[in-house]
C-alpha cells in the first residue's frame, strides 16, 4: 500500500536532493526533523533554551555527535536538522525503542506502509471500538517483545510508534514481567504516521552507529572532537514523583554518581559534554547533589515545563540544570 497517488515507494528514501517520493517531498537539504515518539522527559520544549549552550565548531571542529540517552531524540533532531557531522553515535537501553530507530533508518518503507494502515483502521472507530484495537495491539506487541528475536522488525517497530501515539500521554511503561502495560488514551485524531517526517530521518540516520545497550559503551566513539549530551532518567525531585520505569531498571543516586564520574573521565578525554537534570533546588534549597558532584562544571538553571508526571501538581513550570564541561 502507497500513500498519495503514485503506485511504489521509493527504493530507497535517499533522494538525490529534494524530490518528490509518492507525493511526499523528501529532502537531502538540511529540514526540520521532528521526533517520532513523545517521551517522558523529551527536550522538545527546551530547545530554545539548550540551543543557547551548544558548543561552538558544530560541524566543523567538532566533527562528531553522542547522545548515549537518546529517548526520543529532541536533541539529537535538532542538531540533524541544522548540522553535518561527520559521525553520529546513539544508544538507548529500552531495545524496542532503539528497534525502531534501526526500522526507520532501514525499512522505513516497510514501516510506513504499516502504520498507514493501522492509521486507516482506528482513526475512523468509536471510542469502544478504538480500546479493542488498541488493547489487541497492545497484546500483540507484548508477544512479539515476549519472544525476543521477534521484536526486531517492522512489525514490532510499527506497534511501537502506534502505542506511543495513542496511548495515555505517550508513557512507555512496563510491568515485573517486562509487558508493556499503559492503558489507551484519548486523542481525538492522533497523528499515527508522518511519512515525510519519517523519510526524512530515515535519510538522516543513513550513516549512524544505533547501539542498544548502557551508556558507558560510546566510550570507544568520543574523542576530543566529540560534542556528547547526557540526558539520563531525572533524579526524582521527591521519593513518590519518581517516573516510573522506562525499562523496568531505576536510575538511582549512585548511578547518577557513576555517570558524573564517566563525564570527568569523557573531560580529560577532550570531549564537550552537555547534561541535563532535575534541578533538587525545586524542592529543598539546600540540596547541593550535582553541584558536589560537578566540581568545576559550568551549571546552568533552565525553566521547564514538564509534560509527563504522574502527580498533577507536579505539572507547573520547575527548573532543570544544564551541566557543562565548556
Ligand atoms: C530523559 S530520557 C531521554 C529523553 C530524550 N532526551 C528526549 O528528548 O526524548 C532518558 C533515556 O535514558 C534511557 N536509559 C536509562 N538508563 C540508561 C542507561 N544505563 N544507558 C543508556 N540509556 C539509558 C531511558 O530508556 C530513556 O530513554
Amino acid at each position: 500500500m502507497c500513500y498519495k497517488e503514485t503506485d511504489a515507494f521509493c527504493k530507497d528514501s535517499r533522494i538525490t536532493k529534494t524530490e518528490v517520493c509518492n507525493g511526499i517531498n523528501v529532502s537531502r537539504e538540511k529540514v526540520p526533523l521532528k521526533p517520532f515518539v513523545k517521551w517522558a522527559g523529551g527536550k522538545g520544549q527546551l530547545l530554545s533554551e539548550l540551543r543557547k549552550f551548544y558548543p561552538e565548531g558544530l560541524g566543523e571542529t567538532i566533527k562528531k555527535y553522542a547522545e548515549p540517552f537518546v529517548g526520543g531524540g529532541a536533541v539529537l533532531f535538532d542538531l540533524l536538522s541544522s548540522y553535518d557531522f561527520e559521525k553520529v553515535y546513539i544508544s538507548d537501553v529500552n531495545a524496542e525503542l532503539i528497534n525502531t530507530y534501526c526500522v526507520i533508518r532501514d525499512e522505513a518503507e516497510n514501516l510506513i506502509e504499516l502504520l498507514l494502515k493501522y492509521e486507516k483502521e482506528y482513526i475512523p472507530l468509536d471510542d469502544s471500538l478504538r480500546k479493542s484495537y488498541y488493547y489487541a495491539k497492545r497484546r500483540r506487541f507484548n508477544d512479539l517483545k515476549g519472544n525476543g528475536a521477534g521484536s526486531i522488525g517492522s512489525e514490532c517497530a510499527a506497534l511501537f510508534i502506534f502505542l506511543n501515539r495513542t496511548c495515555y500521554n505517550g508513557l512507555y511503561r512496563v510491568n515485573r514481567k517486562g509487558l508493556f502495560n499503559v492503558p489507551v488514551g484519548s486523542y481525538k485524531k492522533p497523528t499515527i504516521c508522518d511519512p515525510a517526517n519519517l523519510l526524512n530521518i530515515s535519510y538522516a540516520l543513513k550513516n549512524i552507529e544505533i547501539v542498544c545497550g548502557d551508556y558507558k559503551k560510546s566510550f570507544d566513539f568520543i574523542d576530543n572532537t566529540t560534542f556528547v549530551y547526557f540526558d539520563p532518567p531525572y533524579r526524582p525531585l521527591s521519593p513518590t514523583s519518581s517516573f516510573t520505569s522506562y525499562t523496568g531498571d531505576g536510575f538511582d543516586d549512585l548511578a547518577q554518581r557513576n555517570l558524573a564520574e564517566y563525564v570527568s573521565l569523557l573531560t580529560k578525554v577532550g570531549a564537550k559534554v552537555m547534561v541535563s537534570n532535575s534541578d533538587p533546588k525545586n524542592q529543598d534549597p539546600e540540596d547541593n547533589f550535582f553541584e558536589e558532584m560537578y566540581r568545576g562544571f559550568r551549571i546552568k538553571q533552565i525553566k521547564a515545563s514538564r509534560s509527563i508526571n504522574s502527580n498533577s501538581k507536579g505539572r507547573g513550570k520547575i527548573n532543570e540544570l544544564l551541566i557543562c564541561n565548556f
